[in-house]
């Protein structure tokens, strides 16, 4: 009682200083520290409220619908910061009350598509159109990008995600940073960590081996960390192992910034944690989007002496240090203005490069534009460019798939056109009166799928051949659930039928478009097409580049960040994983325990056991069933051939330079990607058949031309975490380098020995 007094005596009151010319700069951030009253120092690090609790904070900052705000301190020259959303593009509002402009923002491809490309050059170039973009609406630090591993198909956020190996996410990751950086603009790498389901969200404890943390959930975080410094990093909402992701001094501290060197601001997930004075102590730096309790709490908990004054000034020191760095704190007149005709061009070009092509049985695509195209499915007449929540934007427009093909000189079948422009006009007017306008709905309600048996047939006399598109959308706060969202519906599934039966009599190709948030089921439906195209929520341009990819003037060259099992219940994680609440009305993921208990009531709601380990996707696949793989990991065809030839592998400073020559062996020009895995030897530790240490995406390459590819393997990578002696352990033994076109593929091989 006495310590609590003296600690208000002491701390409240009025500014340490008033020196009236004492402002912020590189050099005095100390000075300022030691200027700063405790209140404002705790103002600083609880954010400046949510806009939708607070409208008039936000009066002063320039980027209304942004997802938070760092209060700023005028008397000390210190600038609000200003953090929107997120992995698709800049989030913030088009409208603004009395003023006649909008501010849409470019819809790019979700992260899924952009980790397809396997092109870190181009997710680099994309990275730097979002930067200038998120630059130019006075956004300080875009929330992006999210890179929780695909543990399992129907987690609801995947779509943001990158994919279920960590060296392909953190790669891919640190090329957006880098590319987003670039601009000034902050990146928020997120969400640290073993966040990978969304049903109990705010309080789900995931219970994973330390192993498994290390090599799989946390790897990609620390690449991303080491190769890019992101200025931000988002802890998680989740517990891991019973300890709060945003509270945990080892996960914050230790292996972040004393392990991997990170330098930047911890924030927490927006409203993620029950205690602020350990998450402040854990290294937690910024509470977002900061409550009134936040601040009392904090504020309490310094006064009390829970929290002491060095750990409050080391996380206010951080957040100052940032705000130096933004583009605001350096004056800079953003125009408001950025130039969204040639930051669509960027978005389509990344979108045409991360389009997959599964399936392309005897040629069906590409399909020369001069052909009739009978084109099927609600979806095709209203494409889905993003997600739903905070992973979701604004954008100007969405063009889908029929004026895709249209601008691309397509004639479409025109009773079929007109069937469909009718009922989803009506659809579409349903829809909206469901969705409304704000982006928010988990399920967004979509149009009920048709089948119309005589107009089908009769289409498929007079067109050439068939274009079907089956889409999903889902989000935040919610996971996907098995019968509704990973398999075709019954009216999917009728539709498929009807047109593959009536083209197929016909002698005419079938082509299916999967417009999808996250995997489905293709196995069970697959031989009902003759081409199979994933264009994933290809962003606002995605009928265009769907188009593109259609007619062949672009070759496919995505590959898929994660494998389709033949059945969902060949999953690793299948059985430990939530989905059989996922149909409830009632989701689970807004429910929380404010006293921080962790409760062990329920599987997979209360608690989730990462029982698979390290045996996440292809790790699980190769290792132990590789007979369940529908596509595996890495896979993507071409319409053309490629091989590999002339594997070299030759020791360089801390690791290993290989090269591999590819070749074009087909007659259209295209790019490929040279997938490296490594094969160590299972001796001591226990191994997974192979695991990706390295990829390079091939320029294009005309027919008959060749490239080596060149590709680093540190010899760390090849470590394993040895919980025993809490260690990373490289093991001696021979170790196979495999240059491949995908997770089963083998076409070359080095061995190469480590003693
Ligand atoms: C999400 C974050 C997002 C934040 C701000 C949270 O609900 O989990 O990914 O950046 O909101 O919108």
């Amino acid at each position: 009682m006495l310590k609590a007094l003296f600690f208000t005596i002491v701390l409240a009151g009025s500014p340490a200083t008033e020196d009236k010319d004492l402002k912020l700069n590189e050099s005095n951030v100390k000075e300022i520290v030691n200027a700063m009253t405790v209140e404002e120092k705790c103002e600083l690090i609880v954010g400046g409220r949510a806009e939708m609790f607070k409208p008039k904070a936000y009066k002063k900052v320039k980027a209304p619908g942004a997802a938070g705000v760092i209060n700023e301190i005028p008397r000390l020259g210190v600038p609000a910061t200003v953090l929107a959303d997120g992995p698709a593009g800049v989030r913030i509002r088009p409208h603004r009350p009395g003023d006649d402009r909008t501010f849409f923002c470019t819809g790019f491809p979700i992260g899924s598509l952009i980790s397809s490309t396997w092109n870190t050059e181009m997710v680099e170039e994309a990275g730097r159109t979002m930067g200038s973009e998120a630059k130019e609406y006075g956004v300080d630090v875009l929330l992006t990008p999210g890179i929780n591993i695909h543990r399992n198909p129907l987690c609801g956020r995947n779509f943001e995600y990158y994919s279920e190996d960590p060296l392909l996410s953190g790669k891919i990751a640190a090329s957006m940073i880098n590319g987003i950086q670039s601009n000034n603009v902050g990146t928020s790498l997120k969400h640290y960590a073993a966040n990978n389901q969304e049903t109990n969200r705010l309080v789900n404890n995931s219970i994973v081996s330390e192993r498994a943390l290390r090599e799989i959930y946390l790897r990609g975080f620390e690449i991303a960390v080491k190769e890019s410094q992101p200025w931000t990093i988002m802890s998680s909402y989740n517990y891991i192992n019973g300890e709060h992701a945003s509270q945990s001094y080892r996960l914050l501290t230790e292996i972040l910034r004393d392990e991997w060197g990170f330098e930047g601001v911890v924030v927490s997930d927006w409203g993620a944690g029950y205690d602020e004075a350990a998450q402040v102590a854990a290294g937690n730096d910024l509470l977002q989007p900061g409550y009134d309790y936040n601040y009392h709490n904090l504020l309490n908990a310094v006064q009390s002496g829970k929290l002491s004054m060095e750990d409050l000034d080391r996380s206010v020191e951080r957040i100052l240090r940032l705000a130096l760095k933004t583009n605001r704190y350096q004056g800079y007149e953003y125009s408001e203005a950025p130039d969204l005709a040639a930051n669509a061009e960027a978005s389509r070009k990344i979108a045409e490069e991360g389009i997959i092509l599964l399936e392309n049985d005897d040629k069906s695509l590409p399909i020369a534009t001069d052909r009739k195209i009978a084109l099927f499915g609600v979806t095709s007449y209203d494409f889905i460019a993003g997600g739903t929540g905070s992973g979701d934007v604004h954008r100007p427009y969405v063009v889908d798939l029929k004026q895709g093909l249209d601008a691309a000189g397509y004639s479409l079948d025109e009773d079929v056109k007109a069937f469909y422009e009718e009922y989803m006009a009506d659809e579409k007017m349903r829809c909206d009166r469901i969705n409304g306008d704000n982006g928010w709905q988990i399920d967004r309600e979509r149009a009920i799928e048709v089948t119309h048996k005589e107009l089908i047939e009769k289409a498929a006399l007079t067109a050439d051949c068939a274009v079907i598109t089956f889409g999903r959308v889902f989000g935040e706060g919610k996971d996907r659930n098995y019968y509704y969202s990973y398999l075709l519906s019954e009216d999917e599934q009728r539709l498929l039928e009807t047109v593959s039966k009536a083209f197929h009599k016909q002698g005419k190709k079938v082509n299916v478009i999967l417009n999808i948030g996250g995997l489905v089921d293709v196995y069970s439906w697959k031989d009902m097409a003759d081409a199979i195209l994933l264009c994933w929520l290809p962003g606002q341009e995605g009928g265009n580049a769907v188009a593109s990819v259609l007619s062949g003037k672009v070759n496919p060259s995505g590959h898929l960040p994660s494998t389709i099992s033949k059945d969902y219940w060949e999953e690793p994680s299948a059985g430990n994983f939530p989905i059989l609440y996922a149909d409830k009305p009632f989701n689970y993921s807004f429910y929380r325990q404010l006293d921080g208990r962790v409760r062990d009531l329920i599987k997979n709601i209360d608690y989730t056991n990462y029982e698979e380990g390290i045996y996440v996707g292809y790790r699980y696949f190769n290792t132990f069933r590789k007979k369940a793989i529908a596509y595996p990991f890495g896979h993507g065809l071409s319409y053309t051939d490629f091989g590999f030839d002339q594997m070299g592998v030759e020791e360089a400073e801390g690791g290993w330079k290989v090269q591999v020559r590819v070749t074009n062996k087909g007659e259209v020009a295209g790019k490929d990607v040279v997938q490296l895995y490594v094969k160590a030897p299972r001796k001591g530790l226990d191994k997974p058949e192979r695991e990706l240490k390295g990829f390079a995406k091939t320029p294009v390459l005309a027919p008959g031309e060749s490239y080596v590819a060149e590709i680093f393997i540190s010899k760390e990578s090849l470590a394993s975490f040895d919980e025993a002696a809490e260690a990373w352990r490289l093991e001696p033994g021979t170790y196979t380098f495999i240059a491949a076109q995908n997770s089963l593929d083998n076409s070359q091989k080095t061995k190469v020995h480590i003693r």
